[in-house]
């Protein structure tokens, strides 16, 4: 289930670049990731809109470095930011500031003015005072902000709570019940120009059923709107699709649109142009953290294997129980300990993976796979830790697109 490396004689590969070879030249922890299987994930979404009308816009907050970003923005990817950060790093690459969207509950004046600056294709508002705000920005800059309103539709995605976004509860989008109404606001608005509706119902999702229902209470909502006099360019239906993390089975990219699209059809809008935002099934499967153990150290409940990336590499552990697997980069013929698999942090929460079966010792390369997405974007500096190098391969060679952070980098922003 992780296409992304292959094991040779022993030893794992990412595409035909050996980690262990990159690793001792390099250090670690180190983040290796596929350049095909990037283009291959994008290739599924092209296959599912093949005829259409759509953009694909990468979520990029799953993995914003710069290497990466290069690759989709060469591939005619747009990108879904949230932040004028973001909007830097999508620029840097030359992406075409028309197929950048603009998502957040947040959006401060400064960055909304930024956005209108370079042009972006579309804010997605996820607010009625938000609306109010950015056509304040848009007036006062003399132009007009193109606009979608993200739509909360009330649907349980059957995924970790920290992960969903359209449930009620959920501080995202505007209420389905509000949603007539917001766009009569909207459109009321001269610094606003109504283009879009979009919505987001959360993050590794592997069933196709609550996408299905999201749909169908857009597609609901697109009648409303339009019945109102508003007529909306595109729908843009998020991001969302889960990745093979543990024998996860999510739909594939193709199905699934396929499915979607004879529902847009069914209602008579297959004629809108229609966008989404996935992040994770873009970049997760393509990337592995290597990291070295430091050492193993018998416990009396457990035993423990000791790693040099820790919870500010690899969050997802500590912030969402996730599981990453984790396999030796080179194979040993003796017997496997059970493990957990812990960082040096100072912290009982900084566990990357528990009651691992590993034969491994001191000085030996893991490979934590499935680590493209949501790692290296939400790494830390927490004890002072500089964050890991990354690489990008493509075929036999591999690349450098980010030094390891150096301590001195760390200081030099601060002063006693
Ligand atoms: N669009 C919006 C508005 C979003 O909020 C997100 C993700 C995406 C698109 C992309 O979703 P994806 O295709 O990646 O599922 N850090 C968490 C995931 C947080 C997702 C936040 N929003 C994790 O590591 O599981």
């Amino acid at each position: 289930g992780h296409p992304h490396v292959a094991r040779r004689d022993g030893n794992l590969y990412v595409e035909g670049v050996s980690l262990d070879a990159l690793a001792r030249e390099h250090g670690t922890p180190l983040f290796v990731y596929s350049r095909q299987w990037m283009l291959d994930a994008l290739a599924a979404y092209q296959r599912g809109f093949a005829g259409r009308n759509a953009l694909i816009c990468y979520a990029m907050k799953a993995n914003s470095s710069l290497g990466v970003l290069r690759v989709f923005a060469e591939a005619g990817c747009g990108f879904d930011i949230v932040s004028g950060g973001e909007l830097s790093r999508a620029l840097a690459v030359g992406a075409d500031p028309a197929r950048i969207i603009f998502s957040g509950v947040g959006k401060t004046p400064a960055e909304m003015k930024q956005a209108l600056a370079a042009g972006i294709g579309c804010f997605n508002v996820e607010s009625e005072a938000e609306l109010d705000v950015l056509n304040e920005v848009a007036l006062a800059a003399g132009q007009r902000a193109r606009i979608s309103i993200r739509i909360n539709p009330n649907v349980d995605p059957k995924t970790h709570p920290y992960i969903s976004t359209g449930l009620k509860g959920n501080k995202f989008g505007v209420a389905h019940d509000r949603a007539v109404a917001a766009y009569k606001h909207a459109a009321r608005l001269p610094g606003l120009e109504v283009v879009g509706i979009d919505c987001h119902i959360g993050s590794q999702i592997t069933d196709a059923g609550p996408y299905l229902d999201a749909m169908d209470k857009v597609l609901d909502l697109v009648e409303a709107i339009e019945a109102a006099g508003i007529r909306l360019h595109h729908i843009d239906f998020g991001g969302g699709l889960g990745i093979d993390y543990n024998g996860d089975k999510p739909p594939a990219a193709d199905a699934l649109w396929k499915q979607l699209l004879a529902r847009v059809d069914a209602r008579g809008f297959g004629d809108r142009q229609l966008m989404i935002e996935p992040g994770r099934s873009m970049v997760g499967n393509a990337g592995v953290c290597v990291t070295e153990v430091i050492h193993t150290k018998p416990g009396e409940d457990k035993n423990f294997c000791i790693i040099d990336a820790a919870m500010n590499d690899l969050p997802r552990p500590a912030m969402y129980q996730a599981f990453h697997a984790i396999v030796p980069v080179s194979e040993r013929a003796t017997d496997a300990t059970i493990y957990d698999v812990v960082g040096p942090v100072c912290e009982s929460g900084d566990w990357i993976g528990r009651d691992r079966a590993l034969a491994v010792e001191a000085g030996d390369l893991l490979a934590v796979l499935s680590a493209g997405a949501y790692c290296m974007s939400m790494a830390s500096n927490y004890n002072t830790r500089g964050r890991a190098a990354e690489m990008l391969v493509s075929g036999d060679s591999a690349r450098l697109i980010r030094r390891r952070e150096t301590v001195q980098d760390q200081l030099l922003s601060e002063q006693v």
